[in-house]
């Protein structure tokens, strides 16, 4: 018993010391713009999957409101993330992005704008608990809102 306990311990410090070793690594490591670019599109689009599938399940197209907040706990992570699919040097000079530079000249705003998006995203949890359609739908135009807030101001229209 004694023996598990020790290797189990081990087996934490293990793990503990190799995300810290794996985090000094991300930030050592140079960001390739290219990559960074295509990532924070990935990332985009499948915040954009996650979006219009809930106005489905909102709209009642599809008969699967216990869907909803799955959908929005997947918001809620990828909203933590915003900031960081934007580092500096990925703009509209360094490839095929629709991403301003104003971003990077006006960040405490985009900051602002990526926190609106998280803060709509936890209300959607919140939202989808209680089950109140009218509440849900409410959440659903913010959460809606706090994306073309930030696309306004932050992102090339569509050619
Ligand atoms: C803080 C700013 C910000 C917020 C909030 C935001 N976006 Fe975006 N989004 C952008 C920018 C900038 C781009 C352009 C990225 C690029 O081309 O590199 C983008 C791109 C996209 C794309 C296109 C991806 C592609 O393949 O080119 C989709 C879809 C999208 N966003 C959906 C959403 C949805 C849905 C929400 C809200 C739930 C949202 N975004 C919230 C800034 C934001």
């Amino acid at each position: 018993m004694r023996k598990t306990v020790t290797a189990m311990m081990v087996a934490a410090v293990a793990v503990t010391g190799a995300a810290a070793s794996a985090d000094a690594a991300n930030k050592k490591q140079k960001v390739d713009p290219e990559e960074a670019i295509k990532y924070r599109q990935h990332v985009m689009t499948a915040v954009g999957g996650h979006t219009k599938a809930v106005a489905q399940i909102v709209k009642g197209k599809v008969p699967v409101p216990h869907h909803l907040g799955g959908h929005a706990k997947a918001l809620v992570d990828m909203s933590r993330t915003t900031l960081e699919l934007f580092p500096k040097g990925t703009g509209p000079d360094a490839g095929d992005t629709k991403a301003k530079a104003e971003i990077w000249e006006d960040w405490k705003d985009f900051r602002k704008k990526a926190e609106a998006f998280n803060k709509a995203a936890v209300n959607l949890v919140k939202a989808a608990r209680s089950n109140n359609p009218k509440t849900v739908k409410k959440a659903t135009k913010k959460l809606g809102d706090s994306c073309e807030n930030c696309h306004d101001d932050y992102k090339k229209e569509d050619d």
